[in-house]
């Protein structure tokens, strides 16, 4: 059998060496060698094909007519959302995620619902037979639809089937168990990733055929292989939630298409995932109320307000040092946020433990959410629930000032909605009219001025 000519190749600078070296001799980086295939030489008189074809020339910026993108629903309206209003036809898209959060659930669920609608879907699994795909497929009440299934790692061999049954969308699961024939490494490795991700690109863009690849993560969250699997993609996805927790959270965090601070959540139940249309009324349904250390927090998600509990605990220390422990934000946060407590609103927790966290798993990123940990933290330190039907948002400065934040109507609207009578917002962020939502809003200017209005 011939075996493919393949060269090894640097992925830190390009340098290439016939065999596998560890160490880089070109810019000195480690482990950073990937096979990958040998290109012959360009004919004589021959060239690479171009994007724009040959004779390919500049027009002028006012001469290029407006191209609409046309969207195709996936059939789920969480992961349209996602997505920025669905699939666009040529598109690749890799959704990431760990290990038994549901990645091939939601696909296999969007596989159908878009065979049902738009056209035939060819969805390949490496990782489990046909048999496994359809016993999934029973529970979550895949009906008839021409969804074809593949159970096949070989790349070339999934783009054959593509040019036979010509589907309306390719989802390939996933990108880590296919490889290329063109190269002798294992599926997974650098090299094979990225060859396989190209041979596949190029069929997207060359036949206009929305794919969606699924990705697996490393250990510390990011996704497995080469970055240059991010940059090749028009879409990167991630897949979240908390194994104990029945909730599921898709963002995006590279999209070609659309806004990426656009979420979907969804609830895992016994049949398939399930879109949740309120995630504030599932964020808060365990909250306790008149228990202390507890805040409800209005952030933003993308274009959508979010209701959560932020919940403190402040005990005095056994050990020498205090203890700041965090879960779904930031501690570095939590620890700049204690000192302007200490400093500007005369708090004592030098000798405290402080844990913070929020309900249900959710992680939030926001500056708007400062005021959430500053109410929850007062709350436990005093021992006093905050006020009834009381939401906060805002960002706390260094100097103690409580500094407006954007969507302000908005979230007020979503703790309206919710039931809550009393919004403590930003001094800089309220505007007359704004009560007019049923809710009395409070403006407060420095986090002093906020502990009075809280407790
Ligand atoms: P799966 O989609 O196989 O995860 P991934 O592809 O991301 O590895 O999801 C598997 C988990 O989902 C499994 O632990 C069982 C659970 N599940 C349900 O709770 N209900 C269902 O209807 C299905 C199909 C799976
Ligand atoms: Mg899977």
């Amino acid at each position: 059998m011939r075996v493919p000519k393949t060269v090894f190749a640097c992925t830190n600078c390009g340098a290439q060496s016939p065999k596998w070296l560890g160490r880089c001799p070109d810019c000195g980086a480690w482990n950073t060698f990937a096979e990958e295939a040998a290109t012959p030489p360009l004919p004589a008189g021959g060239a690479r094909p171009s994007l724009g074809g040959p004779g390919s020339k500049a027009r002028l910026y006012a001469d290029v007519d407006m191209q609409q993108a046309e969207r195709i629903s996936t059939g789920i309206g969480e992961f349209d959302r996602v997505l920025g209003g669905g699939l666009v036809p040529g598109s690749l898209v890799l959704l990431g995620g760990e290990p038994g959060i549901g990645k091939s659930t939601l696909l296999l669920q969007a596989a159908a619902e878009f065979a049902q609608r738009t056209g035939p879907v060819l969805y390949c699994s490496g990782e489990e037979s046909e048999h496994q795909v359809k016993g999934r497929g029973e529970r979550l009440g895949v009906g008839d639809a021409p969804l074809y299934l593949l159970a096949e790692t070989c790349t070339e061999r999934i783009l054959d089937e593509v040019q036979r049954l010509k589907p309306a969308l390719l989802i390939v699961d996933s990108i880590q168990t296919v490889y290329s024939t063109k190269l002798t490494s294992a599926p997974g490795t650098v090299g094979q990733i990225r060859e396989a991700a190209t041979q596949l690109l190029f069929a997207a863009k060359g036949q206009n055929l929305p794919t969606v690849l699924v990705g697996h993560v490393t250990k510390d969250g990011g996704l497995a292989g080469p970055k240059v699997l991010e940059h090749v993609v028009d879409t990167v996805l991630y897949f979240e939630g908390e194994r104990h927790h029945t909730h599921r959270v898709i963002r995006a965090v590279k999209n070609r298409f659309g806004a990426v601070s656009e979420l979907g959540v969804f609830e895992m139940t016994g049949s398939g995932l399930q879109a949740v249309p309120n995630p504030s009324a599932l964020f808060l349904a365990e909250r306790q109320l008149g228990a202390p250390g507890s805040a409800v927090l209005c952030c933003m998600e993308g274009s959508r307000p979010i209701l959560l509990e932020m919940q403190a605990l402040v005990s005095s220390s056994v050990y020498g040092s205090a203890r700041r422990m965090t879960n779904g934000v930031d501690q570095q946060r939590l620890a700049l946020l204690l000192a302007v407590l200490e400093k500007r609103a005369g708090l004592n927790l030098a000798g405290e433990d402080v844990f913070v966290n929020v309900a249900g798993g959710f992680t939030v990123d926001e500056r708007a959410a400062d005021l959430g940990i500053v109410a929850a933290v007062v709350s436990s330190v005093r021992n006093r629930p905050v006020r009834a039907g009381t939401a906060v948002f805002g960002e706390v400065g260094l100097a103690g000032e409580v500094r407006a934040t954007g969507q302000a109507l908005l979230r007020v609207r979503e703790a309206a909605q919710m039931g809550f009578t009393r919004c403590v917002v930003p001094a800089g962020n309220v505007t007359p009219g704004d009560g007019a939502s049923g809710c009395e809003v409070v403006g407060v200017r420095t986090v002093e001025e906020t502990l009075d209005e809280v407790i």
